[in-house]
């Protein structure tokens, strides 16, 4: 996606303003399946979707003029899915889309109401809509089931809509060891273990996502070259032996100076001519898009962790030149989310 480039009209202005009860038509729509059941039934009636949906007329009514003024329904006569959700839902995207959709309800929403004192504060004010201890949301995941499940579903699917990339982008042939700091549920590491059969991944993940990666892995079948070690990445060692550390979804998270540290300790742990990867979503140097990464940018600065958005390629750049790597190579991944893939060489 691009950036906006004309200012807004009454119309965009409109939608901005209702953004966020676009939102909820989206989420019902997936929630009860009202997508499928069109894409079923191409030109179906009004009545016959409420009937399906166990919807009472006032209800149903509500639901089809959202989603029809949405553009998510085409109405001509009956109801048919717009071509861009004939199109997603007729790949394995729809469901990681729909993943994606459970995350903004679940997870994202509330913690977004805190945005602007998070602005002020420069710090994630609405983490505490999150119950339980801990200093970031991951440490509090493990205390809400429901958002633990909803989490690390959507990290899959995201990493999932763009992990293609990083597996095509990424020449591990000369590689033995690879270090997936914060790696989540394995997601990452098994797609790369699974391209390149002499690789060994260790994941290093706070104790209580250990268990979450642990399963996928041996689902995987690959609990022989992917390993887990329990740890914080900031305060303990890196695990010894690698000759490529990376760092997925990770370097959107912390500020500047903490990405930095990071990287500096991934420098010390590589041997010369070792490699850092740095996979997540990217900002414009320029500052005014793509608009995915803007938006993302509201949960960066008001949940997860003190400080992260979604920064610009230079900034980066910037931080790998201060942890010692002084050449970087950008990879643009193709696609609407703005997933960008930086190696940086010691
Ligand atoms: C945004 S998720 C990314 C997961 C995975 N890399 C992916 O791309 O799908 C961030 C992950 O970092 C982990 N994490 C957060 N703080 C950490 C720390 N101090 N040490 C190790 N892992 C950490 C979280 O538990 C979470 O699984």
């Amino acid at each position: 996606m691009t950036s906006i480039e004309t200012p807004a009209d009454m119309d965009g202005l409109s939608r901005i303003l209702f953004g966020h009860a676009a939102f909820q038509y989206l989420n019902a729509a997936c929630e009860l399946e009202l997508f499928e059941l069109v894409r079923a039934k191409p030109g179906i009636h009004k009545a016959e979707i409420g009937a399906a949906l166990g919807l009472a007329d006032r209800a149903n009514d509500i639901l089809l003029l959202g989603c029809t003024s949405l553009g998510l329904l085409v109405k001509n006569g009956g109801y048919r899915v717009a071509p861009v959700l004939d199109e997603l839902m007729g790949t394995d995207d729809w469901q990681r889309f729909r993943d994606t959709v459970a995350f903004e309800q679940y997870i994202v929403y509330e913690g977004q109401l805190d945005f602007t004192e998070s602005l002020r504060t420069n710090a994630n004010a609405g983490l505490h809509r999150v119950p339980g201890e801990g200093p970031d949301l991951y440490r509090r995941l493990s205390q809400n089931p429901h958002l633990e499940s909803v989490f690390y579903r959507y990290m899959r699917s995201w990493s999932e809509l763009a992990n293609r990339h990083l597996v095509e982008a990424l020449d591990l042939s000369g590689s033995r060891k690879l270090l997936d700091c914060g790696g989540g549920d394995a997601v990452n590491a098994i797609a790369l273990a699974q391209a390149n059969p002499d690789l060994q991944v260790t994941i290093l993940e706070i104790p209580d996502t250990v268990r979450i990666a642990e399963k996928k892995i041996a689902e995987a079948g690959l609990s022989e070259r992917v390993t887990v070690a329990g740890g914080d990445m900031f305060a303990d060692s890196f695990p010894t032996g690698a000759d490529t550390v990376m760092f997925a979804h990770q370097m959107v998270i912390w500020t500047p100076e903490e990405c930095t540290a990071l990287l500096r300790k991934a420098y010390d742990a590589l041997p010369e001519n070792g490699r850092v990867v740095i996979f997540n979503s990217m900002s414009h140097d320029d500052g005014d898009g793509p608009v995915v990464a803007a938006l993302d940018s509201v949960y960066f600065a008001s949940l997860p962790a003190e400080g992260g958005m979604i920064y610009p390629w230079s900034q980066h750049e910037a931080n790998l030149r201060a942890a010692g790597f002084t050449r970087s190579e950008r990879v643009a991944c193709p696609g609407w989310t703005p997933h960008g893939i930086l190696i940086g060489y010691k």
